[in-house]
């Protein structure tokens, strides 16, 4: 999948670009059925709510084959591999369950906020790119973004270690209704199999889930290989160490996977 020049000059005055249907319904199957595998199961990888439902799932494509095929998948390593002009490793990986009823709020932050003060990340020369496996609603926690704070570079931020189970550096309030006055929020919602890329600087957050209808969403992290961390202080399945270029797999890898998978289940 290579960008429009309309699409890239709307990622660099927004900071995000909404791509609806690129994944069918066929391949978020598989993938929804496997999150739900991986949510149940007991690995130190799966961080949970209070609650104890599913937070997030790291590394996925680290130990299932399903997401070690999106992580590889040509539909999202292109347009970033485009805009940065160069090849990628994975730095992070995560599927984010958003649980119905338990789902709970991710403070405002910029990830690249993260990555820089805890990872040694030297430029903001990675980003986000998320594949949305259930339908994004404006009711069931999406996520929102506060268009063009991209331009900011690194914000003051505290350390959240208390709010939720995941510590995060967030931004205070006044920062945030400064923002908001300026760009506005916006929630990209959609089906299933649209993918939302956002720069590493743009403001995001979202709120909890009070929904009966859960909200995952795969987040690859992908980042120039020339920028890979210096400083690593997460463990390895957070913040990856292995900077091996990726090499994309063909368009139809995980069509391929999710109709062996049937055959075999048939059979
Ligand atoms: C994130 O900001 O990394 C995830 C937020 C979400 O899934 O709502
Ligand atoms: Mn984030």
């Amino acid at each position: 999948m290579i960008l429009t020049d309309a699409q890239l000059r709307d990622f660099d005055e927004q900071g995000y670009l909404f791509l609806p249907g690129c994944f069918t319904a066929e391949e978020v199957g598989i993938l929804r059925d496997e999150a739900r595998r991986i949510y149940a199961s007991d690995r130190p990888e799966v961080w949970r709510e209070t609650s104890g439902a599913p937070r997030t799932a790291f590394a996925a494509h680290t130990y299932n084959e399903a997401f070690r095929i999106l992580g590889r998948h040509p539909r999202l390593i292109g347009p970033v591999e485009q805009l940065f002009g160069e090849k990628l490793y994975m730095h992070q990986f995560k599927v984010n369950a958003k649980a119905a009823f338990d789902g709970e709020v991710w403070q405002w932050h910029q990830d690249y906020g993260t990555w820089a003060r805890d990872d040694g990340m030297p430029e903001p020369r990675a980003m986000n790119i998320a594949v949305f496996l259930d339908e994004v609603m404006p009711i069931n926690g999406p996520l929102m973004l506060i268009p063009k704070s991209h331009r900011q570079g690194v914000l003051p931020a505290g350390h959240d270690t208390r709010t939720t189970s995941y510590p995060l550096w967030t931004l205070d309030h006044d920062t945030v209704t400064r923002l908001a006055a300026e760009g506005g929020i916006v929630a990209p919602t959609g089906k299933p199999g649209g993918v939302l890329m956002f720069h590493g600087n743009l403001v995001h957050g979202s709120a909890g889930n009070i929904t009966p209808y859960g909200r995952t969403i795969v987040y690859l992290t992908l980042c120039a290989v020339s920028n890979h961390i210096r400083k690593p202080t997460r463990p390895e399945w957070i913040a990856h160490r292995d900077f091996t270029p990726i090499e994309p797999l063909s368009d139809d890898a995980l069509a391929q996977y999710a109709r062996k998978r049937e055959e075999r289940t048939a059979a």
